[in-house]
This record gives C-alpha cells, structure tokens and sequence, in this order.
C-alpha cells in the first residue's frame, strides 16, 4: 500500500500571470504527478460567496460564517473541469472579477484555515505539483523542492490580457496592468500566508526563459534533489491560520499574530 501522506511535494509559487499554472501542470505531466491549482480553489470560494449573497467586507465583520462558508464549499475536481455544486464552472472562476474577489477573501485568516486541509488532501502518490501563493511557505512547508516564479509586470499583464480575450472576457492591457498592481499588492501585504519565496525557493525568471526552457529548468532541480521532502517541524507551517476560535488547522494555539519576515524574490536562492 502506498503511503500518501509522505508523497513527494513539488511547489511552484509565484504572483498572478506569472505563468506558473502553465509550468506546472507541464511538471507534473512531466514526472506522472497530481497537479494542484489552488487557485482556483479560492476562486470557487469567491464565486461561491457571492452566490451566497456574502462580500468581503460582510466575511471580514463575520468571519465565523466566512470560515463555515469554506469548510461547506462544494467543489469537486475532476479529470474534465471543476464542478461547484452540479454546475461546471472552469470557465467561470477565470473571470478577473473573480480573481479579484478571491485575492480578497484569500486575505481573511479563517477563510484560508478552512480551505487547508482541502489543500493538503491533494498530496496522493506518486507525487504532486501545488501551484499557488502559499505552498512552499504554509501548505507543503516540507516540500522536496519550492520555486518561485516570477516575472516582469508588463510581460504577466500581456500574458493575462491575451488570456482573458481567448477566452471571450473584454479586457484591456491598461485595466489588466493596474489590476495586477492591486493584486500583488494585495496578496504580498496581507498578515496571513503572504505571497512570499519561502527562504529556501529556487528563483526561476519567466520573463527570460521559454516555458520548455522553464520545465526544463525545474526538472533538473528536481532529479537533483531526489525527490525527498524536507522533514516537517510540527510548530511552525499552521502558525498564520486561525480558525474563529483561535486554534490552527492543525489543532494548535496561534502564539500570537507574527508573520513571517517578507523575503524579496530576489533574495530568494537561485
Ligand atoms: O492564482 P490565481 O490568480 O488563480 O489566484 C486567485 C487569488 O487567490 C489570488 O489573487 C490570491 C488567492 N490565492 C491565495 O491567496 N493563495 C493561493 N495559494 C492561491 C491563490
């Protein structure tokens, strides 16, 4: 029997349009692995709370509904799209309204403690590539190999602007430009899970490399560190999630609120 709980753990974080869904995905067809979006995850959350008649000023002034809201998501992924409730909404949650919306309630503590385990669940043999903002530093801290994608803004919102008009959404590159300046910001200046490198993250340039370059690139990385994740230290991952009663995902007490030091990309070792 094959023990899911130690499958290997490959990390991809990086800001929006950066490319990262793109690059693993290509990883994880590359080594036969479970892939993770876990972006979409908070996508299906906004979508859903905004069904629910819930904004995020309403989850922010009553974060225990915001918390159960995400514990009763009814998301389910399958081989041929995501599926909230009975209806198929891949193409829904790839609206920027709704990426906006989900760059906002990802900042509420509770909402993300409710969504972890769903996160982890994710981790099954033969291995796994979690894209995200977080999965290096708070999901899989004990990831065999993180890395952090980034890239210059004009190049994401080129890259995003293209997406968007693909897939039928009006969109301009000046309105997607501002946008993702509000969205980083957003996501980097948050208390909770930041989007940040995790200190020891490979730094990878999308600006400069090719997508196959790219993959190519995190291959390497991966066969030379062999697949073995780093042993996890119990205390520390959950410490930025607090469900509404004051304890962690995983059962322990917050200390307090301390957040992980910011580390600019550009520390991050490459
Ligand atoms: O990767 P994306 O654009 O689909 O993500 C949408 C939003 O969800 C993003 O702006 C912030 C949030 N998010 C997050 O907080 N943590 C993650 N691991 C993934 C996404």
């Amino acid at each position: 029997m094959t023990d899911d709980s130690v499958a290997p753990v490959l990390t991809i974080d990086g800001p929006t349009a950066s490319g990262k869904g793109t690059l693993a995905r290509r990883v994880a067809q590359a080594l036969g692995f479970h892939y993770l979006d876990s972006g979409a995850i908070y996508r299906a959350y906004a979508l859903f709370a905004e069904e629910q008649q819930l904004n995020p000023e309403m989850a922010q002034a009553d974060p225990a509904l915001a918390h159960a809201l995400a514990l009763n998501l009814p998301l389910r992924f399958h081989a041929d799209g995501i599926m909230l409730g009975d209806r198929e909404v891949s193409e829904a949650l790839r609206a920027e309204r709704i990426g906006n919306l989900a760059s906002e309630f990802s900042a509420l503590p509770e909402v993300r403690a409710a969504l972890l385990a769903r996160q982890r669940a994710f981790r099954s043999a033969p291995g796994l590539v979690a894209d995200g903002r977080d999965m290096g530093t708070v999901v899989f801290p004990e990831a065999c190999l993180k890395v952090f994608l980034v890239a210059a803004l004009e190049s994401r919102a080129k890259r995003r602007t293209k997406q968007l008009i693909e897939k039928g959404f009006s969109a301009t590159l000046e309105s997607v430009l501002a946008n993702l300046r509000k969205r980083d910001a957003r996501d980097q200046s948050r208390s909770v899970a930041p989007l940040e490198a995790a200190p020891e993250a490979r730094l990878l340039d999308g600006t400069t490399l090719s997508i196959e370059d790219s993959v190519e690139q995190v291959l390497q990385w991966w066969a030379a560190v062999g697949g073995r994740n780093i042993p996890r230290s119990p205390a520390s991952p959950d410490q930025h999630l607090r469900a509404p009663d004051g304890t962690s995902p995983s059962g322990f007490q917050q200390p307090n609120g301390s957040r992980r030091s910011s580390l600019p990309p550009s520390q991050a070792r490459r």
